[in-house]
């Protein structure tokens, strides 16, 4: 049996919800991974120290017993956000940065940032204490094409953003394109990059050809394929500004299978196998380990995992659904599974 052992990694983007939806999705994560940059994006979103640390309870409490996890939080940041809050955030050892939403952008958006050029002293503040700012890159005008929405964010706000604030510690989230591949590169040391299983393994033409599938919509959205081949390059080159985070979300089945149907895919429950698939196609299962254990953590300042996991090749078959939520390759076969 073919085998592959890594330090255990880090999910350096991810959605677990609150309430019930927490409690399905929690474990799959707890599982695979030994740490998580948790999205604050709730209904209200967490915007404030507090807010973060009732909901890391919440977090702590869903845990399985015996699983070794643990949750870094982050803050929504709101055009009201005070240069106060940021500095309570850096001196919580439990808050990682700040999660900057353009309004509007995706799930749960609205009380993002409508203007970033008129919250440019709160990045200063990140700046100063020292603090990653995480971005959803997407401009939100009605008039321009989704499929563009990233590439004009880089063009019209990310490139002001990196020359007015040089020591400003940037994720770019989910990039989902060639051009936000080739700003990273070309960016400094501050600037890194998550990648999500969807967009390394999937071009747009699985969510809209041969019918509309809801469960691969999500934003960013899924790119064509010269996209595809650009995030994988990226992914498997051991380049450290390119790290592990899922971006899995976790909606509803109703809300997803819907004539208005929420963005989000819901990857946690084997999310590992899903990039190991993606890793193997290029040629590379020896960039896995960087890509998941290493980069996020070094980024981010934290130590390194100390503890392995182990995949064997093995195929099994999705189950149709968690609960009330439908996940990614629903009923089809996976070629590795975690041991
Ligand atoms: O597809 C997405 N779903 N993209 C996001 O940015 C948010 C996420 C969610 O919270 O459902
Ligand atoms: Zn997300």
């Amino acid at each position: 049996m073919k085998t592959l052992t890594i330090t255990r990694p880090d999910d350096c983007h991810l959605h677990v919800r609150n309430g019930a939806m927490l409690k399905t999705v929690l474990p799959h994560t707890a599982r695979q991974f030994a740490r998580a940059i948790i999205m604050p994006n709730l209904k209200p979103p967490v915007t404030t120290v507090a807010q973060a640390l009732a909901y890391r309870e919440e977090i702590l409490q869903a845990i399985p017993d015996g699983v070794n996890f643990t949750p870094l939080m982050t803050l929504y940041l709101t055009a009201s956000t005070t240069i106060d809050e940021i500095k309570r955030a850096a001196e919580c050892e439990h808050i990682h940065a700040f999660k900057l939403y353009p309004a509007g952008a995706t799930t749960n958006s609205d009380a993002g940032v409508a203007d970033v050029t008129k919250i440019y002293p709160l990045l200063a503040a990140l700046e100063k204490y020292d603090l990653p700012l995480l971005i959803h890159g997407e401009v939100t005008d009605e008039d321009c094409d989704i499929f563009d929405r990233e590439r004009v964010f880089i063009e019209r706000y990310l490139l002001a953003i990196v020359t007015n604030f040089p020591a400003l510690r940037i994720v770019l989230e989910h990039v989902t394109t060639k051009e936000a591949v080739e700003f990273v590169e070309s960016a400094s040391d501050k600037i890194a990059a998550t990648i999500t299983p969807q967009h390394l393994l999937f071009n747009r033409n699985a969510m809209l050809a041969g019918g509309i599938k809801p469960h691969y919509y999500c934003l960013p959205i899924l790119k064509r394929e010269t996209h595809r081949l650009a995030l994988v390059k990226a992914a498997t080159s051991g380049n450290p500004k390119f790290f592990l985070g899922t971006d899995s979300a976790p909606h509803l089945t109703h809300l997803k299978e819907n004539s208005c149907g929420c963005a989000g895919c819901y990857s946690a429950f084997a999310a590992l196998e899903l990039y190991t698939e993606a890793f193997e196609q290029a040629n590379a299962l020896d960039k896995l380990e960087g890509f998941a254990s290493f980069y996020g953590a070094d980024f981010y300042g934290l130590s390194r995992n100390s503890g392995t996991m182990t995949l064997e090749k093995c195929d099994w078959m999705i189950p149709a659904s968690y609960d009330e939520t439908i996940p990614l390759k629903s009923g089809e076969t996976l070629r590795w599974k975690m041991v």
